[in-house]
């Protein structure tokens, strides 16, 4: 498996490879890979001949008051996790790369409307650090395929509308959450749990679950399950920070019509900011 940690080293690789007519997929992460990650990994391999994977922890995302100091950097057990046959090519760049004219002086790639609301509304700039970057790792690494996971809803609808808007020639692929054993949805902040609040977090998916449940069974009182859940989360200890029902394509209100909905929330809990989501096809 290669490394390139500069731009020269990946475009020498990626030729070689567009020259024998192989497919490149691309799995954007900020490293610290879980099984999640890997799921990602492998769903890209099903799409095409070559992965990459990006390990970057993009400072731009991250707000002043958030842990981009902290966000753990575990790049030797990263690369162990990614030998072949996971992936091909490790591109871990330098700041610089990414952002040549530095990032007070860097372009920015802004999604309007569906980054309002939930994560863009509590995390300001979030998303353009997000779309930022993700262009800026299209346009270095041209990829056929680029995939991304479920458990950041917004996040993945966000790109897919910059990918249309923008005519990129990239197929996104959105991958299945994957979760604990109790249901815990893996990411990289659930280190930042204590024992005790470990215990409590998979309570996150259970009450989304719930509410799936009842929005099979024909329940369409909308703001009354959001409240009812979010009262849950609150008693069992998160701090909610939204728990919405949506219609899973836009993140829109939906009416009760809507046969394709998202419900989805994000909570403090401790040091960790957990999100999660159930997509319910009615
Ligand atoms: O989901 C993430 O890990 C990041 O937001 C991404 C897509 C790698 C961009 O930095």
């Amino acid at each position: 498996m290669i490394i390139a940690k500069t731009r020269e080293e990946l475009l020498e690789q990626l030729a070689d490879w567009r020259q024998h007519g192989d497919r490149i997929a691309l799995v954007p992460t900020m490293g610290n890979l879980h099984s999640g990650h890997m799921s990602l990994v492998k769903l890209a391999r099903e799409h095409a001949e070559r992965v990459v994977v990006s390990i970057f922890v993009n400072p731009t995302q991250f707000s002043e008051d958030e842990d981009f100091e902290e966000y753990p950097r575990t790049f030797e057990r990263d690369t162990r996790r990614l030998k072949k046959p996971a992936a091909d090519l490790i591109f871990a760049p330098e700041v610089e790369t990414i952002y040549p004219f530095g990032l007070t002086n860097a372009t920015t790639v802004s999604v309007p409307r569906i980054t309002e609301n939930f994560c863009g509304a509590s995390r300001p700039g979030h998303f353009d650090g997000v779309t930022s970057v993700v262009v800026r790792l299209f346009a270095l690494v041209q990829p056929d395929v680029a995939v991304f996971g479920q458990k950041d809803y917004q996040q993945q609808l966000v790109i897919r509308h910059m990918s249309q808007d923008l005519n990129l020639p990239i197929s996104i692929i959105t991958a299945q959450t994957v979760r604990e054993a109790d249901g815990l949805a893996m990411s990289s902040r659930n280190l930042y749990l204590n024992d005790e609040e470990r215990k409590i977090a998979p309570a996150l998916y259970k009450v989304l679950s719930e509410i799936g449940t009842k929005l099979q069974d024909g329940r369409r009182d909308f703001e009354a399950l959001e409240a009812e859940s979010a009262a849950k989360l609150t008693a069992a200890g998160f701090v909610v920070d939204y728990f919405a029902i949506r219609r899973a394509m836009n993140l829109e209100m939906p009416d009760r019509d809507c046969d394709e909905l998202v419900v989805l929330a994000a909570a403090q809990l401790g040091h960790a900011r957990l999100i999660d989501n159930v997509v319910i096809t009615i």
